[in-house]
């Protein structure tokens, strides 16, 4: 298949996309990213996926974040922005900041997955092969891994900057502990944790409560948020309980109809009806709340087609929220 000549949009930079500041760094990051956990696999239409990918990079959204496991299968996402890397976006390197990921189950046998030396250096390796870039952005150890020694985890990291592999990493879901430990192993071998990636939305919101948020602020680190949306279910996907063909949902491995409880969705209706009041879809005014938070750095959406990305894009022009609005928020 050949893919056409790309010519981004002239105006990608002219403010649409704000950008913040990844915790004390000099990194500015779009305060949306785009991800590619499940919507850029080898099944998927390419033509589309590719669509989806200059949409997002047309409006400002600089910031891919992949895992060498995403797909499906394992490593197909990387494949896929791979052969862009090498055709359509090749010149576009260095106004892109591509963050991936090693720790969940990526090959058989006993170095295939979590947060070994062996897994890591593999891991890191094999993605910059699949990616055809000579580095990373972001290298991120994707789980924290409870059998392995955590120096060792980390002294990976450490390693991989130093060998020009990543420019800088970051840890995730990492519990409160192993991250403050996390945040000074790498400080004290000269390396930044660059950020935190955790899940936090409307639904979810540990971070806050287990000072996940607070403490990589206090370290100097960005706070990435993942599944912003809930996995669609903080927008109208799933509306009056129905499911549509193709959604998350009727795949069944990560969202299942018995989630929508009649407490869930009234619960939905509710934060619905607020973002009635602000003139905003439910999914804008979601990633809208988790950016009025400033110690939020970007928060990674996943869109599988561009009328999602185009409705979350607006997100990024939200107003203020008014303390009633937080307050209805805030009740679960
Ligand atoms: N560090 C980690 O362990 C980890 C874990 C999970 C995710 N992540 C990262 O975070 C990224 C985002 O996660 P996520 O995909 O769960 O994010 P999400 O934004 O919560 O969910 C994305 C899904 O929501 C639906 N959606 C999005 N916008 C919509 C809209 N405007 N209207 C209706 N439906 C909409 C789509 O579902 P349909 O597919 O049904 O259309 C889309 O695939 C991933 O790609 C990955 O990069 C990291």
């Amino acid at each position: 298949m050949t893919t056409r000549i790309y010519t981004p949009a002239s105006d990608r930079y002219a403010g649409g996309m704000p950008y913040r500041r990844c915790g004390q760094s000099g990194v500015m990051l779009p305060q949306l990213s785009l991800g590619f956990w499940l919507n850029f696999g080898s099944e998927s239409n390419r033509r589309k996926m590719h669509s989806i990918i200059y949409y997002a990079f047309d409006h400002g959204i600089t910031h891919l974040d992949l895992a060498n496991n995403y797909g499906p299968p394992v490593g197909a996402a990387e494949s896929l922005l791979g052969s862009m890397m090498q055709t359509s976006l090749k010149p576009f390197r260095d106004e892109l900041f591509i963050s991936t990921k090693a720790g969940h189950e990526m090959w058989p046998g006993p170095y295939g997955e979590w947060g070994s030396r062996k897994q890591l250096m593999s891991s890191i390796d094999r993605s910059l092969q699949r990616l055809h870039v000579d580095y990373v952005d972001l290298f991120y150890s994707h789980r924290f891994d409870p059998d392995t020694p955590l120096e060792e985890t980390l002294q990976a990291l450490v390693d991989i900057v130093k060998q020009g592999k990543a420019l800088y990493v970051g840890i995730s879901k990492y519990p409160p502990e192993a991250a403050e430990k996390a945040y000074r192993y790498l400080a004290a071998h000269d390396v930044h944790c660059l950020a935190y990636q955790g899940k936090y939305n409307l639904l979810h919101r540990d971070v806050e409560e287990n000072g996940i948020l607070q403490q990589a602020a206090t370290a100097g680190s960005g706070f990435v948020a993942f599944s912003p949306l809930a996995q669609g279910l903080l927008t109208d996907r799933y509306a009056g309980g129905t499911v549509p063909n193709g959604s998350r949902m009727a795949s069944g491995q990560f969202l299942r109809p018995e989630m929508l409880t009649p407490q869930l969705m009234e619960r939905l209706e509710r934060y619905r009806e607020v973002a009635r009041g602000r003139g905003e879809t439910l999914a804008a005014m979601s990633l809208a709340w988790l950016l009025h938070d400033e110690r939020v750095s970007s928060v990674i959406i996943g869109a599988s087609s561009i009328a999602q990305l185009e409705e979350n894009l607006k997100a990024v022009h939200r107003a203020p929220f008014s303390h009633e609005e937080l307050a209805l928020l805030a009740q679960s």
